[in-house]
């Protein structure tokens, strides 16, 4: 039974497919559609709502995809428009919905845009990127960083000036104050969900607008940024990140999706260490981007009181009525198994599913995958060439699906565009999928019960109170139903008092399911449960 009084999205799990390393069908060694179409059965198996497909559009690929060279039409390494379409009908054939990646801050020097824009300083698209003169010294016209290392800035000799780009200068920034841009943009939107997806995940959202004047970024204090850090982190990001006109923006677009039938739904990746600055993408009415994600378990140590912090932190930072969102990694981050460790991996699924929010699978993290080092002399990610040991290529390695000698991933014969994981024969979807230990089978027996537990799918969150170290717990409630969730984060043994009597419903070690317990409840080494409450009907 699905929960249905809420939107789809709020009570609906996510899965991040990172196109290149998923599935590949024409044995390329790049996974493509038509690898992602031939695993729907996975994913209707596994129980997902939605699927959030990274870019899959034509690119050079200097940043594999998120330089975009046309926003309409598909790359051929990963098939065509009538492959999406046929993916998009195979996916709702299953109930399963289709989120794209919509790319706004920049495209690629390849777009036509930019080629137009960059042919000449009267060229009609001049205005459609930021160009401008150099400083009086003839350097860069301020002090920004791109994201990737260096100057935000790249000399153009052929028009003797400068242009933004807040990542590689391959992906130079589109100019969104002039409204040709929008509408333009509009239009990619538009040509997405006139074809039926069901909404966008929003990359790099609130960096779209920037300071009209382009002002210098003050430095950073206490360099704590987010991430992984650089000159990046010794800026504040005061004037060319969540800059307030983005606002307006999200608001537009907001209503552009509430223009189709169906809930199209936008997630915006929004990397703030701020609860209050992510809070406000929200919008004052819930008018903005329906749930920005939120990185804030991403960032913190794998600790119980680090978590603690970073769920009550957003739980109390929410607007009213908002809908939160929890994501343990993505293609951006280290896998969740290698920081948190392989015997954690369990509890921290256990946390994604059962706290209140959409939660956000990547593709591998089911199964336990972890961090595949890449050596220097193959690293592919940009990032890690520019900024060595910032790469992500380790979280991209091809999916695990079964023993054979390619993991099930590409053909025999190809070469798999990033190494596979050394164990991959024994840490696989086939392996897991029968073994009902497994985390692959946890997983999916979580995501069934919070699809048909109210209080789990969109139950209050409500706090539980001070635990012993290393543990946490909090409790999920809703009408009819409450539960007790409770994790130990350690390898050592702990135990909770004060817990509601009931039994327990799920576990990270299957043996305890159905216990009888209450009051002080014990829990082993890297467990968790969700008790049920005894008066639960
Ligand atoms: C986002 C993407 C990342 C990409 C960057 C630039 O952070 O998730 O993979 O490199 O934007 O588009």
């Amino acid at each position: 039974m699905k929960v249905t009084q809420h939107r789809w999205w709020q009570s609906a799990v996510v899965y991040e497919i990172y196109p290149r390393s998923f599935a590949d069908a024409n044995g390329d060694g790049i996974g493509d559609l038509a690898g992602i179409r031939s695993r729907l059965d996975y994913l209707a198996w596994l129980g997902v709502d939605a699927i959030w497909i990274a870019p899959f559009y034509p690119s050079p690929m200097a940043d594999f995809g998120y330089d975009v060279a046309d926003y309409t039409d598909v790359h051929p390494m990963f098939g065509t428009l009538a492959d999406f379409d046929a993916l998009l009908a195979a996916a709702h054939g299953r109930e399963i919905r289709v989120l794209v990646d919509y790319v706004p801050n920049h495209t690629s020097v390849e777009h036509p845009w930019f080629v137009e824009s960059r042919a000449s300083r009267d060229s009609a698209k001049r205005d459609w990127y930021t160009w401008r003169d150099p400083a009086p010294d003839g350097g860069p016209p301020n002090n920004w960083v791109s994201m990737f290392a260096g100057p935000a800035w790249q000399w153009d000799e052929a028009t003797r000036q400068y242009y933004l780009h807040m990542f590689l200068p391959e992906q130079p920034d589109l100019n969104w104050r002039n409204p040709e841009v929008r509408a333009a943009m509009f239009d990619v939107a538009r040509f997405w969900l006139d074809r039926g997806v069901d909404g966008f995940r929003i990359d790099v959202a609130p960096m779209v607008m920037k300071d009209p004047e382009l002002r210098d970024n003050p430095p950073n204090p206490s360099a704590a940024e987010v991430g992984r850090l650089g000159a990046w982190g010794r800026q504040l990001h005061l004037h060319d990140h969540a800059h307030p006109d983005m606002h307006e923006l999200y608001r537009s677009f907001r209503q552009l999706l509430d223009s189709y039938p169906g809930e199209r739904v936008s997630i915006g990746e929004l990397h703030h260490p701020d609860f209050d600055v992510w809070a406000a993408y929200y919008g004052e009415r819930q008018d903005e981007i329906h749930v920005p994600f939120n990185f804030h378990l991403t960032y913190s140590p794998w600790t119980a009181a680090a978590v603690r912090r970073a769920v009550e932190g957003v739980e109390g930072a929410l607007p009213e009525g908002a809908w939160a969102s929890w994501v343990l990694g993505n293609h951006d981050q280290p896998r969740f198994a290698s920081r948190a460790g392989r015997a954690q991996a369990a509890v921290g699924m256990l946390l994604l599913m059962t706290l209140r929010g959409t939660p956000t699978v990547y593709y591998g993290d089911e199964i336990g995958m972890v961090d595949v080092p890449v050596d220097a002399e193959h690293a592919r990610d940009p990032w890690e060439r520019r900024e060595p040991g910032n790469g992500r290529d380790p979280e991209r390695s091809p999916m695990q699906w079964d023993a054979s000698p390619q993991a099930g991933f590409t053909t025999a014969d190809a070469v798999p565009w990033l190494p596979l994981a050394p164990d991959a024969a024994s840490v696989n979807v086939a392996a897991q999928a029968e073994d009902p230990d497994s985390l692959l089978s946890l997983t999916r027996r979580l995501v069934e019960l919070r699809r048909s537990h109210p209080a789990l799918a969109v139950g209050d969150f409500v706090t539980f109170g001070e635990t012993p170290d290393g543990s946490y717990a909090f409790r999920r409630v809703a009408a009819a139903s409450a539960v007790t969730v409770a994790l130990n984060l350690t390898g050592a043994p702990v135990t909770i008092p004060g817990v509601e009597s009931g039994r327990v419903l799920i576990g990270t070690h299957r043996s305890r399911e159905g216990e009888a317990v209450g009051g002080a409840l014990a829990l082993g080494p890297n467990e968790a449960v969700v008790v049920e409450d005894e008066s639960a009907g």
